[in-house]
């Protein structure tokens, strides 16, 4: 059996990329592929509860320390109980979010420390890293304008870390950047401020481009 690859979304507030999974996950599916649409901080029900811990409340809430280590708590739960399994059994991941997200958010952005966040993720992601990480760019006024209309739309009351200040999420968005810059075979950078039809569009070509068994 192949093992299914693993393809993580990132990006600031806002980016669209939950919509981008769903987009995937449906042209995956169209050339036989069976792909599982996944999301951190949650994915599996020990870490949903988790979530709930972060993405509510005052933005003050945790410690960055305390926060990264509930994070990787989440994410220890999410690869042992749902990624791992699934890849070996052969079908595709798709997380919207992954460890990138606490290298930015975590380690850049509330200023933990890469070294503190780089550390946290050799112990629990160790080598299932993803084989392709789409970093949704947007400015951080756009992606937070986006955000909040969603929230308007469907409030369930998750808006912590839309809480930070602006300057935190201009942060944020020069760190995925960076994240990027460190590691381009794996990473690749699509402007999200695109419509929402030529965004899926360049991330069906990186892809095809990366993996033999969509290759055009
Ligand atoms: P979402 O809004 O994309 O569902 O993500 C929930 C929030 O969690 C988002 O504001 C970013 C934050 N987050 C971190 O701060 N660090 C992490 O490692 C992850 C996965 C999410």
């Amino acid at each position: 059996m192949m093992r299914g690859k693993f393809i993580t979304f990132e990006g600031g507030e806002g980016a669209g990329k939950s919509t981008q999974v769903r987009r995937l996950i449906a042209a995956l599916d169209k050339r036989g592929i069976e792909a599982l649409a996944t999301r951190e901080p949650g994915g599996a029900p020990s870490a949903e509860e988790i979530r709930s811990l972060l993405v509510s409340g005052p933005p003050d809430r945790w410690r960055p320390l305390s926060e990264a280590l509930l994070l990787n708590a989440a994410r220890n739960e999410h690869l042992e109980r749902l990624i791992r399994p699934a890849l070996e059994e052969g079908r595709w991941v798709i997380s919207d979010r992954f460890a990138d997200s606490t290298t930015a958010y975590q380690g850049y952005a509330q200023k933990l420390g890469t070294d503190v966040t780089a550390a946290l993720e050799a112990l629990v992601v160790g080598d299932t890293k993803p084989d392709l990480t789409i970093i949704l760019d947007v400015p951080a006024d756009r992606g937070l304008e986006r955000a909040a209309v969603r929230e308007g739309r469907n409030p369930e009351g998750e808006t912590r870390y839309e809480r930070f200040s602006m300057r935190f999420h201009e942060t944020l968005r020069q760190a995925f950047l960076e994240i990027a810059k460190a590691d381009p075979q794996r990473c690749v950078v699509i402007d999200a401020v695109q419509p929402e039809a030529d965004v899926s569009a360049q991330i069906w070509h990186a892809v095809t481009a990366r993996f033999a068994e969509v290759a055009t």
